[in-house]
């Protein structure tokens, strides 16, 4: 493998990092006789900013250490503290096959809407952006701005409780759903958070989210947050579950309700507009294209699923259950994060919105995640559901990773790679059908378990023998197809791909 590619095989097992519960004021970190900040390595690792984390290891040496930062691990109470000690020389060894800098100073400042981002990193509409205070936060930890908790001029009733969440292994929310309404408070005590931000952040962008009844509400909610101070002016035409069925989705699912609310909106400002939409159509470019028409700069996408995420088998209720009953709400976190790709991809290719600021967002939770974003296309990213579970500190690892990525591709502007990616998705008639890739299995880091196997013989084309006496894998090139199931499935990386391609017109 080349050295500066970043798709490297790490011998740090991630498995071990993922049992890290990213504690606050960490136990592990105030026990180190050597004062290596532990608990920020493993965050930097577990947000797979292993650079980051090498750095702050530096020069510490933990061999002959008795490990007191394991002793203190909160997990030690059920015996399965974080091997630490583990982790840290494995992340030693894998300085190896790291990559390394090509250049020093890169810049990862942007712009959005024409308005300067000192990073692409934004607070998405939510609750985690909905009090002065919050966003106080959020700034001096490092994001560059918020789309603040959604305003509008009419009474919430919010329910409890109001959020569930489908888990993976180790316990952090793969998907989360909620069911809650908007900002619940005035419009007037909103404008007054404006104005105190814009005051004490004026580097700081500003967004305000807003939602209107009727046309008159629209362009008055938008006049007030432009005198309040706003930067940009994002229109709500996609929160599911509102109390009133005619808002939020009902607008983002119809052009003529989009066009002319954008239009509503536009009349009582100057600033930039960005339309936030829903991913509950089938097809959300003419929803963008009748933003345009109604005026608006930007899309911001995408707001959250329509979901049910499970059903409690003993009460026998949708969840979250408020009693007795559930309502379908919106779906958000890692999950979303392909169906969010597949329509910034959709929006970026349309060549009528190729002037059209992209503010994307759904599951971003790495400085990986982000670019996948803006290597489709977008120009800047926005985050709820991570910050939700993490906290504003995940933006130091966002911030870092992609810097570090810059400085390792040779990248100097993160500007340079809004797009890079977009033309690598092109429609079925087009890919290329006419080569196979076999997979090549690594029986030294095989552990036998034989899961390719049994994919490939009941899920695949029977082209995995298994031997019983040496307990491995044999690939039987003559039936192959090179589908690569075998390689997705294997639990230790054992399973690559050939360099040489061979026709399947054999
Ligand atoms: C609890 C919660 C409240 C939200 N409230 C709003 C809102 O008031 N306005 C809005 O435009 N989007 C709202 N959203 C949607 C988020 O801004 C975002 O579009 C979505 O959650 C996808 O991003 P994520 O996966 O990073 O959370 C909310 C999401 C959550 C989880």
């Amino acid at each position: 493998m080349m050295k500066n590619e970043l798709s490297y095989t790490l011998s740090l097992d991630s498995s071990e990092v993922s049992k890290c519960l990213l504690c606050h004021d960490p136990d592990c970190t105030k026990a180190c006789p050597k004062h290596a900040p532990v608990g920020d390595i493993l965050r930097s690792l577990y947000f797979e900013n292993y650079l980051g984390a090498l750095k702050k290891l530096g020069a510490t040496d933990c061999r002959d250490c008795p490990a007191p930062c394991e002793k203190a691990c909160v997990l030690q109470d059920s015996k399965i503290p974080v091997q630490i000690q583990e982790v840290f020389s494995a992340l030693k060894e894998d300085r190896e096959v790291l990559p390394e800098h090509k250049i020093e100073e890169v810049d990862i400042s942007t712009e959005i809407c024409g308005v300067k981002l000192e990073n692409p990193f934004l607070l998405s509409s939510s609750v985690v952006a909905s009090t002065y205070d919050m966003c106080r936060r959020a700034f001096e930890a490092g994001w560059a701005g918020a789309a603040f908790k959604t305003i509008c001029s009419f009474p919430q009733h919010e329910t409890s409780p109001r959020f569930s969440a489908i888990r993976n292994h180790s316990r952090s929310f793969y998907g989360f759903k909620n069911i809650e309404q908007l900002s619940d408070h005035s419009v007037e005590d909103n404008l007054k958070i404006f104005r105190q931000l814009r005051e004490e952040f004026p580097s700081k962008v500003l967004i305000a989210s807003m939602m209107g009844r009727n046309e008159a509400e629209w362009t008055e909610l938008a006049r007030k947050c432009t005198e309040a101070g706003a930067s940009i002016i994002e229109c709500n035409f996609s929160c599911p579950n509102m109390e009133d069925n005619t808002l939020g989705i009902t607008i983002g699912q119809s052009e003529e309700l989009v066009e002319r609310f954008t239009r509503a909106t536009k009349k009582g400002t100057d600033l930039p507009i960005l339309v936030k939409l829903t991913p509950n159509v089938t097809d959300m470019v003419p929803m963008a294209l009748a933003a345009k028409r109604g005026g608006a700069d930007g899309i911001a996408a995408i707001n959250t699923v329509n979901s049910i995420t499970g059903v409690n088998i003993d009460t026998l209720s949708a969840e979250p259950e408020v009693r007795g009953h559930s309502i379908i709400g919106g779906y958000s976190g890692p999950a979303v994060k392909p169906i969010a790709l597949r329509f910034i991809s959709e929006l970026a290719h349309c060549p009528d919105l190729s002037f059209m600021h992209l503010s994307a967002m759904g599951g971003i939770e790495t400085w990986r995640d982000a670019l996948e974003y803006i290597l489709l296309g977008a120009g800047s990213v926005q985050i709820t559901t991570s910050i939700m579970q993490y906290g504003y500190r995940i933006i130091d690892d966002l911030v870092e990773g992609l810097s570090e990525y810059l400085k390792c591709k040779g990248i100097a502007r993160l500007d340079q790679l809004v797009g890079a990616a977009s033309s690598s998705v092109v429609d079925p008639q087009s890919i290329e059908r006419d080569t196979i890739l076999y997979p090549v299995i690594d029986l030294k880091r095989c552990n036998g378990c034989g899961r390719c196997y049994i994919s490939c013989m009941d899920g695949g084309h029977q082209a995995i023998a298994f031997d019983e006496e040496t307990r491995r894998p044999k690939l039987l090139a003559s039936r192959c197809v090179g589908c690569h199931l075998c390689k997705l499935v294997c639990p230790c990386e054992a399973i690559g791909v050939a360099n040489k391609a061979v026709s399947s017109h054999r």
